[in-house]
C-alpha cells in the first residue's frame, strides 16, 4: 500500500527519493508525490505512476539536501492531486503518512477552529496541521511531533521536515512499519527497506510509539514515552537482484519462474535442521509445541489459501484438528480460547493489518503458543510472535503471490511433520519418505513450469471469457480456489472456485458454452469423483481445462482438454498444481492487456482493515 522514502544528505536527494519511491511501486499506489526544503518547501504531486511525478519535479528543477517522498493508494478521499501527499501546512510544514488515523473528524473540528483550513479530504492532513499548531506554540520540530501523535488514534507511520530546521527530518511509528537507513553523513528513513537497499543495507526498524530524530550525522530514537532508546542495527540482506527484472517482462513472470530455487531453498532449513525439528521455529520450540492439541491458522488472501491446504496435511499427518480462519473474520469473532492451541499467523510481508490485529486478538484471549509464517524478517507479525519460520523465497514484488504461496506450504507441510512426530505419530520410515518427496519437488516444479507453452495456449481461449470457474476436491479445493484469485486478481475475468462435489448444489446453473472451467484432477483418492464430476460439466455443454497427471488416465476427447502434470507426486501434489493455475492466469492477464505486477485497485500489503 502507501510506502514512506526520506533522506537527508550533502547532496541533491531528489534522485534518491525518486529511486526509493519506484522501488516501492510494487506495493500498489494511484499517486505519488515530494516535498524537498531548499530554502523553502516545494512540493510536486501527480495521480498515477512514479514517472509522471518524476518528469514534472525535473521540469520544475527540483534540487536539495532534505526531502520526503510518498506513494499513496488511496483511503480517505479520492485519487486526486489534492489529496496526494505530502501534505503542507502554512507552507512550513510537510509530511507523509502510511496508516489511517481514526479520529481525524474530530482533530480536524478542533483545528477548524483554530483556523486553519483544509485543502484535502484525507485524515493525513491534520497530522500536518497539529504539528503546525505545536509548532507555532514555540516547541521544536520534534517536541511538535511528540506531542501530535499523543493526540492521534490508529495507525501511521509519519515523516516529517519544516522549513525553518533544514538541518532535520522526524519520524515516527504506530501501527505501520518505518525504519531508519544509516548511510555515509547521510541518512534515511522509509517504510520498507527495499526502498534504501541501493544507498545503504544498515537499518534500524522503529518499535511502536518510538519517534526518530534524523539528521546527516545521526539517529536519536525516543520511545512511547519520549526517553531516549537503543535499538539494534540491522543489516539487510534483500538482495538487489530480486529487486530488478532482469530478462523478465514482469516480476511476476520472474517469480513464478524462481519458484524451484525459492522451494529448494525454503527446504533447505528443513535439512539443515535435520528433519522435522522443532528447532525449525525457534529456539523455544520444543516446550511451545510438545503439547498442542490444536491448530487455528489466520490468514488472508493467497496465505489463507495455504492454511486451507495446511489443514489437510496438519490432520492427516499429525492428526491434530486444524480451523483455518481469515483473519478479518476472526479478530471480530467471539472465540473460545484453548491454552494448548496453537495459532499460526501466515502473511507474505508480516505486515497484513488484518492478521496482524487476528494475532493480537488471540494473545489477548491468552494464547501465549504463537506462530509465524512469513517472508520478510523483522516484519511486525513475526516480532509480535513466540515462533517463527521464515520462508525464503526472497523479496516478492508482484502484487499477486507465487513464489511466497509455494513456499508457505513448504513450511506449513514442515509444521505437520514437525507437530506429528512431537505426537509421535511419525514413523522415521514415514519421515523418511516425505523428506524424499521434499527433496523431489523443486525437480516436479520445475516440469510444471515446462507446461507454459500448453497453458500459453489454452491463456488465449481464456482472454475472451468474462467468466471462469474452478473445481477441485480435497486437498487440491485450495488450489482451485488460489487459481481463481490469481485469475480476477491480474486479468480481471470474474472466477470462482468450488470444491467439485459442490457442483450440483448451484454453480452447474451458471455452466454453458460461454463458461471454461478449469478442473485440478491429480490421481488422488478423489480422482473418480471428480470424473464423475467433469461428466456432469459435459453433459451441459461446457468447456473443461484439465490438469491432470500422467497417472490419472484422462483422454482428450470433444471439449475437453487435458493437459498432463508431472507424475503423481504423492502428498506435495498441491504445490506442484499452484504451477499451472499461476501460468494460467499470467497468461491470460498477458492477453488482455492489463497491468499484471499492479493490477488495478490492489495492493500488495494490505495495511488498513
Ligand atoms: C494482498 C496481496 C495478496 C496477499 C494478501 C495477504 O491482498 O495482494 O497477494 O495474499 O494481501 O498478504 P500477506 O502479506 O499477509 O500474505
Amino acid at each position: 500500500m502507501c510506502g514512506i522514502v526520506g533522506a537527508i544528505a550533502d547532496r541533491d536527494v531528489v534522485p534518491l527519493l525518486i529511486d526509493g519511491l519506484k522501488r516501492l511501486e510494487y506495493r500498489g499506489y494511484d499517486s505519488a508525490g515530494l516535498a524537498v526544503v531548499d530554502g523553502e518547501v516545494r512540493r510536486v504531486r501527480r495521480t498515477g505512476r512514479v514517472a509522471e511525478m518524476e518528469a514534472a519535479a525535473q521540469a520544475e528543477g527540483f534540487r536539495a539536501a532534505l526531502g520526503i517522498g510518498h506513494t499513496r493508494w488511496a483511503t480517505h478521499g479520492g485519487v486526486t492531486e489534492s489529496n496526494a501527499h505530502p501534505h503542507i501546512s502554512h507552507g512550513e510544514i510537510a509530511l507523509v503518512h502510511n496508516g489511517i488515523i481514526e479520529n481525524h473528524e474530530q482533530q480536524r473540528e478542533r483545528l477548524r477552529a483554530l483556523g486553519y483550513a483544509f485543502e484535502s479530504q484525507t485524515d493525513t492532513e491534520v497530522i500536518a496541521h497539529l504539528i503546525h499548531h505545536y509548532r507555532s506554540q514555540g516547541d521544536d520540530l520534534l517536541a511538535a511531533l511528540q506531542r501530535a501523535v499523543r493526540e492521534l488514534d490508529g495507525a501511521y507511520a509519519l515523516a516529517v521536515v519544516d522549513k525553518r530546521e533544514p538541518g532535520r527530518l522526524v519520524a515516527a511509528r504506530m501501527g505501520c512499519p518505518l525504519l531508519v537507513g544509516l548511510g555515509e553523513g547521510e541518512n534515511f528513513v522509509a517504510s520498507d527497506v527495499s526502498a534504501i537497499v541501493s544507498v545503504t543495507r544498515r537499518v534500524i526498524y522503529l518499535e511502536e510509539g518510538d519517534t526518530a530524530e534524523v539528521t546527516r550525522q545521526g539517529v536519536r530514537i525516543f520511545d512511547a514515552e519520549g526517553r531516549p532508546a537503543q535499538r539494534e542495527v540491522h543489516v539487510s540482506d534483500v538482495s538487489l537482484a530480486s529487486l530488478e527484472l532482469g530478462p523478465y517482462r514482469h516480476f511476476m513472470q520472474k517469480e513464478i519462474h524462481e519458484q524451484p530455487r525459492a522451494i529448494a531453498d525454503t527446504i533447505e532449513a528443513v535439512v539443515d535442521a535435520g528433519g522435522f525439528s522443532p528447532a525449525l521455529f525457534g529456539a523455544d520450540a520444543q516446550a511451545l509445541l510438545r503439547d498442542v492439541d490444536r491448530v487455528q491458522i489466520l490468514a488472508c488472501g493467497t496465505s489463507h489459501y495455504a492454511g486451507l491446504v495446511a489443514r489437510y496435511w496438519i490432520e492427516a499427518i499429525a492428526g491434530i484438528p486444524c480451523a483455518v480462519d481469515i483473519a478479518s473474520e476472526y479478530r471480530y469473532r467471539k472465540v473460545v480460547a484453548d491454552p494448548r492451541q496453537l495459532v499460526v499467523t501466515i502473511s507474505q510481508s508480516g505486515e497484513t493489518l488484518d492478521t496482524m490485529e487476528a494475532l493480537k486478538y488471540a494473545k489477548s484471549l491468552g494464547h501465549a503458543k504463537t506462530l509465524a509464517i512469513c517472508n520478510v524478517p523483522e516484519s511486525a507479525i513475526p516480532r509480535a510472535s513466540a515462533l517463527v519460520f521464515y520462508t525464503r523465497a526472497g523479496a516478492e514484488i508482484g502484487v499477486a503471490s507465487t513464489k511466497a504461496f509455494t513456499t508457505q506450504l513448504v513450511a506449513l507441510f514442515a509444521l505437520a511433520g514437525t507437530l506429528a512426530r512431537l505426537r509421535g505419530a511419525l514413523t522415521e520410515a514415514q519421515q523418511a519418505e516425505y523428506l524424499e518427496a521434499l527433496r523431489h519437488l523443486p525437480g516436479s516444479v520445475q516440469h510444471a513450469l515446462n507446461l507454459e507453452p500448453q497453458i500459453v495456449a489454452w491463456a488465449e481461449r481464456f482472454a475472451t471469457k468474462e467468466h471462469a470457474l474452478f473445481l477441485g476436491r480435497g486437498v487440491h479445493y485450495p488450489i482451485a480456489l488460489e487459481g481463481a484469485l490469481k485469475l480476477k486478481e491480474i486479468s480481471y475475468i470474474h472466477a470462482e472456485a468450488y470444491p467439485a462435489g459442490e457442483l450440483k448444489h448451484g454453480p452447474l446453473a451458471l455452466v454453458d458454452s460461454e463458461m471454461p472451467v478449469v478442473v485440478i484432477a491429480p490421481n488422488d483418492s478423489l480422482l473418480e469423483k471428480v470424473k464423475s464430476n467433469i461428466q456432469e460439466v459435459r453433459a451441459r455443454g461446457g468447456e473443461m481445462f484439465v490438469f491432470a497427471d500422467a497417472d490419472s488416465h484422462f483422454g482428450e476427447s470433444e471439449g475437453v482438454h487435458v493437459i498432463r502434470t508431472p507424475r503423481h507426486v504423492g502428498v506435495l501434489s498441491p504445490v506442484v498444481h499452484a504451477i499451472p493455475v499461476q501460468l494460467l492466469a499470467y497468461h491470460a492477464a498477458l492477453a488482455r492487456g492489463t497491468d499484471v505486477d499492479k493490477p488495478r485497485n490492489l495492493a500488495k500489503s494490505v495495511t488498513v482493515e
